[in-house]
């Protein structure tokens, strides 16, 4: 075999055996013997030196060189590599191509949804939100809103005490009386939150349920403008189209009083959705504010009775069982 040849072979064993070495079965110290040692392959090419005619020592001494420097190079970057990946403690480690951890989304539920989108329509025409306690007296739930004491009024509430004095509150219009004892008017707010009643429950009744109140007040305020701001609001949440009416009502705190009914296509009836009326000049001499000088007008939306026409829901209980079954729908 001529040397050229010999060089050849020697460079195609050094390829197979960083192989070997790159997939474990030899190691770095094996090939630096078998390739590099006092009596390895390159140690043996160096050898041949001797036999050849003086004139083509030189060249041939050259290409041998090379051939050193190449593996050599190539044997301390293999190494290299090895040392790189596996002198890494394993805690170190990530293996990029495994499948990911799939992350279960939550969703808006469809109650808070329902509040958001009535506090982005109240907030483009002014409102300011507000919110208050669930838990208060007698006198911000029931006195300052003109129930008297042993009125009849007070029996429409289902209440449930906490003590004598304190309630789970039965509506957010005990918000309408903390805004007023710290404020002047005028004054135009919305007032989302939880009440509760301990009511016989069915489809259209649970024991929690949620209100936006309103309240506006202000010099020359009249029943148009709450006709006209309830009549705007529900546009933007129904649609055009939207089938409401007006009927007259009874509440301690307003006076006129109204109730809207909005038409419910899929059990073929009207569903009250919200309690309205102008501010009754009682409820305005408890908080301080002269009824000569200030009008008002003031609502409170049922969230769910909205929640349940919005999305075709025909049983208000399915809001509390947190089902996701039923929540998944709402994404
Ligand atoms: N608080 C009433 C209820 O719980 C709803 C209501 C009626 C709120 C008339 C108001 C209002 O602010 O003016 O049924």
């Amino acid at each position: 075999m001529s040397l050229d040849q010999q060089i050849e072979a020697v460079r195609e064993q050094f390829r197979t055996s960083l192989d070997s070495l790159l997939n474990d079965s030899k190691s770095v110290e094996d090939i630096r013997i078998e390739f590099f040692g006092r009596k390895g392959k390159i140690a043996g090419l160096f050898a041949r030196l001797k036999e050849l005619p003086a004139s083509e020592k030189p060249s041939a001494g050259k290409l041998l060189n090379e051939l050193r420097n190449n593996l050599q190079q190539q044997f301390d970057q293999t190494q290299e590599k090895l040392e790189s990946t596996t002198s890494k403690p394993a805690e170190d480690y990530f293996d990029y191509t495994l499948p990911g951890v799939p992350v279960k989304r939550g969703t808006v539920h469809p109650i808070q949804a329902t509040m958001d989108e009535m506090k982005d329509i109240f907030q483009t025409i002014g409102f300011n939100v507000a919110y208050g306690p669930e838990i208060d007296d007698d006198r911000h739930n029931f006195e300052a809103l003109n129930f008297p004491p042993h009125h009849p009024a007070r029996d429409m509430q289902d209440t449930f005490f906490v003590d004598k004095q304190t309630v789970l509150r039965t509506h957010t219009s005990n918000v309408q009386i903390h805004l007023m004892e710290n404020q002047r008017p005028p004054l135009r707010y919305l007032m989302p939150g939880k009440v509760y009643r301990n009511e016989a429950i069915s489809f259209k009744h649970y024991c929690l349920f949620h209100q936006v109140e309103g309240l506006y007040v202000d010099k020359n305020v009249s029943f148009v403008d709450l006709k006209g701001t309830v009549y705007y609001f529900l546009q933007k949440m129904f649609g055009k189209d939207v089938k409401a009416r007006f009927r007259p009502s009874f509440f301690p705190f307003t006076e006129p009083s109204a109730e809207v009914d909005i038409w419910n296509e899929q059990r073929n009836q009207w569903m009250e959705i919200v309690g309205c009326g102008m501010v009754d000049p009682n409820v305005f001499e408890s908080v301080g504010y002269d009824p000569a000088v200030w009008h008002g007008f003031a609502f409170g939306f049922g969230v769910e009775r909205i929640a349940m026409l919005k999305y075709k829901i025909d049983d208000i209980r399915l809001f509390y069982q947190s089902d996701v079954r039923f929540l998944e729908q709402f994404k």
